[in-house]
C-alpha cells in the first residue's frame, strides 16, 4: 500500500455534494469523495446502503440531481455512459451482467470495442489470461455457462480490456465463497500495483475491502459518515464492532453471505 504524501493533482475522481434519486427514494445524498491516482479506494456499507447508486452516478447510467463529478479534472457529470468509458473509466456492474450468450473470448473483445490499437487489445487477452487461466482455458465457451466466480473473473477481465485508467468495481464479493473472493481480491489488488490502475470498489465485505484499499469510505443510509485510511479505519471501534465483526467463517458472516441475492 502506498503511504506517500498526495497533493490534489493526485486526485482523479473526485465527487462533491452528490444526490442521486429514484423517483421519490433518495439514494444518495451529499456524497462527496475522492479517488487519488494510483490508489484502491472503497465505499463501505451494508445492503441498500447506495453504494451502488454512487458508481451507476460516476458511469453516467443514472444522472445526479445535485452535484458534480470530476475525472482528470474533467467535469464528467451526466454525461453519456459510452464517453465515460472513452475517457478511461469502466465499471464492472453488481452481479457481473455478462453476456452469456457470446462466447468468453467474445465478450472480452467488447470491452474492447472502442479501441483501435489491434496489437495492443491482443496483448491485453494474454494479460487476462495470465490473471484468469480458467478464461483461456473457457475461451471459446458461451459465459453464460461460466460459474458465477468465474463470470466475476469475465466481468473484470473485460472492464481491463478497455484499458481504463480507474475501475469501479461493484461487489466483486457478492454470492462467492470465501475462498473465491480471496482470490479474485488478491487478482485485484495485483492489476493495482502491476499495471497501476486506480480502482474504487464497494463492498459490503469490509474485512477484504480494508486489506485491500488504502482509503475508505463508510457510507450509511445514502450519506458517508466517516473516513480514512484504511489501517486506521481498521483500528476504529465503531468499525470493529459494525462491520468487522462478522467474521468470514463465523456464523454471522456465513450467514451474510449466503443471504445474498445472485447467489451460485
Ligand atoms: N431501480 C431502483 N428503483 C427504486 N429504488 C432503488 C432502485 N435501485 C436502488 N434503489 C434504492 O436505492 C437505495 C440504494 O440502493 P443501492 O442499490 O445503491 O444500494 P447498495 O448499497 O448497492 O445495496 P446492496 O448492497 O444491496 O447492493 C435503496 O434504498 C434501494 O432500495
Ligand atoms: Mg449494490
Amino acid at each position: 500500500m502506498s503511504t506517500s504524501t498526495l497533493n490534489a493533482g493526485d486526485v482523479m475522481l473526485k465527487l462533491l455534494n452528490v444526490e442521486s434519486a429514484y423517483g421519490p427514494i433518495r439514494a444518495i445524498r451529499g456524497v462527496s469523495l475522492q479517488v487519488r491516482k494510483g490508489e484502491i479506494s472503497t465505499v463501505l456499507g451494508s445492503n441498500g446502503a447506495g453504494k451502488s447508486t454512487i458508481l451507476k452516478t460516476i458511469s453516467g447510467i443514472i444522472d445526479p440531481r445535485k452535484g458534480s463529478i470530476e475525472f482528470n479534472g474533467a467535469d464528467i457529470t451526466a454525461r453519456d455512459p459510452a464517453v465515460i468509458v472513452q475517457a478511461g473509466l469502466s465499471h464492472v456492474p453488481e452481479g457481473r451482467e455478462v453476456f452469456p450468450l457470446l462466447s468468453v473470448r467474445d465478450n472480452l473483445m467488447m470491452g474492447a470495442y472502442t479501441r483501435k490499437d489491434r496489437d495492443g487489445v491482443a496483448r491485453d487477452v494474454e494479460t487476462v489470461f495470465g490473471y484468469f487461466p480458467i478464461l483461456r482455458e473457457r475461451a471459446t465457451q458461451d459465459a453464460g455457462l461460466l460459474s458465477g466466480g468465474q463470470q466475476q473473473m469475465l466481468a473484470i477481465s473485460r472492464a481491463l480490456m478497455a484499458a481504463p485508467q480507474l475501475i469501479l468495481l461493484d461487489e466483486p464479493s457478492l454470492g462467492l465463497s470465501p475462498k473465491l473472493t480471496k482470490e479474485i481480491f488478491e487478482i485485484v489488488v495485483r492489476i493495482n500495483r502491476e499495471r497501476g490502475t486506480t480502482i474504487l470498489l464497494v463492498e459490503q465485505n469490509a474485512n477484504m475491502a480494508l486489506n485491500a484499499s488504502d482509503y475508505g469510505y463508510v457510507l450509511e443510509n445514502g450519506r458517508i459518515v466517516m473516513e480514512d485510511r484504511c489501517d486506521v479505519l481498521r483500528e476504529k471501534d465503531d468499525i470493529k464492532e459494525f462491520y468487522l465483526g462478522m467474521k468470514e467463517e463465523g456464523v454471522r458472516g456465513e450467514r451474510r453471505w449466503k443471504k445474498k441475492k445472485n447467489w451460485r
